[in-house]
């Protein structure tokens, strides 16, 4: 039967300023995962390495095995298909741990059936797995993850999902400290309505993102990478974030922030070496807490996942 693997990599939810509606792929971690067609309909988990067995075998309650019964009712076909899922991103991470399983999931299948589906047609798919994984079917990690690149999420009713072009020299340092937090718990502690003032400095720093992505203009990203609806309320669960945040600006950070629902920090730099620096600043601090923690550093990711030869 035919078989194939693809790769679906991490991403960086929020961007600071743009809650649910920004979100960016990095190079790496990135899941993998190996589908095989079935004469049997249905979806069959097979087998499932690198989550300490904590992430359900049954199809119906794992955000791959959602996805693949969605695409397979959609597309009319009496197939099944058997997969074998490789976590390479932590769970509860705020790195798009759900997102890109169900993301590698969808491209595998639909190259095995020679892609009926675009990959902006595919979203949906993925959305409704993030709602089974938190509760909430929110784009910002499913659409970064699938199509690459740095992405706005323009609107949910109906989705409107376009890329942002990024300057050359961006790099993403990602620091993600031993610990875990669900996007659920870290979406229930957000109010539920933001003060007009608030409304008007985000609505500012988003649209001065966007503007100082494209032009590229570095100063104006700068002033733009602030957060001043989950920040000041998710910060509270990470331990140390406001000297972390400090300690970022200090190693020559363009802006530093939350990834996703975190604990992971994100960072941007115009240089590796400067993002490299701000990586051993951030996990400094984590370590005087006595955390363990992981560093990645990358450019922007511009393809998102990807078929890889078995
Ligand atoms: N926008 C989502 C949130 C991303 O912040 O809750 C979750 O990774």
């Amino acid at each position: 039967m035919k078989s194939i693997k693809a790769l679906a990599p991490a991403t960086v939810a929020n961007v600071s300023c743009g809650f649910d509606i920004f979100g960016f792929a990095v190079e790496a971690p990135a899941d993998e995962v190996i589908i095989t067609l079935s004469d049997e309909p249905g979806v069959v988990i097979k087998q499932i390495t690198g989550d300490g067995g904590r992430l359900p075998l049954e199809a119906s309650r794992n955000t791959a095995g959602v996805c693949l019964e969605a695409f397979l009712q959609s597309i009319g076909s009496e197939k099944g298909a058997e997969v074998v899922l490789h976590k390479k991103l932590p769970l509860g991470s705020g790195m798009g741990s759900s997102a890109a399983s169900s993301a590698a999931a969808l491209v595998a299948i639909n190259h095995l059936y020679d892609n009926p589906l675009s990959r902006e047609q595919l979203l949906p798919f993925a959305m409704e797995a993030e709602r089974i994984a938190c509760g909430s079917a929110h784009a910002d990690n499913v659409a970064p993850s699938l199509l690459g690149g740095f992405v706005l999420i323009r609107g949910y009713a109906p989705l409107d999902v376009t890329r942002i072009p990024t300057p050359p020299n961006l790099y993403c340092t990602l620091v993600h400290p031993h610990l875990e937090l669900k996007t659920e718990d870290s979406r229930r502690v957000l109010k539920a309505s933001i003060p007009m003032k608030d409304a008007i400095t985000q609505w500012g720093n988003i649209a001065g993102l966007v503007v100082g992505l494209m032009k590229p203009d570095y100063g104006l990203i700068m002033r733009s990478l602030h957060d001043v609806v989950a920040e000041p309320i998710r910060s509270t669960l990470i331990p140390g974030f406001e000297v972390i945040k400090a300690e970022s600006l200090k190693n020559g950070a363009l802006g530093c922030g939350i990834s996703g629902s975190g604990p992971t920090i994100f960072s941007l730099s115009t240089e590796y070496s400067i993002a490299e620096q701000v990586g051993k600043a951030i996990q400094a601090q984590f370590t005087s807490m006595k955390l363990e923690s992981d560093v990645f550093v990358s450019k922007i990711n511009d393809v998102g996942a990807r078929i890889v030869n078995n």
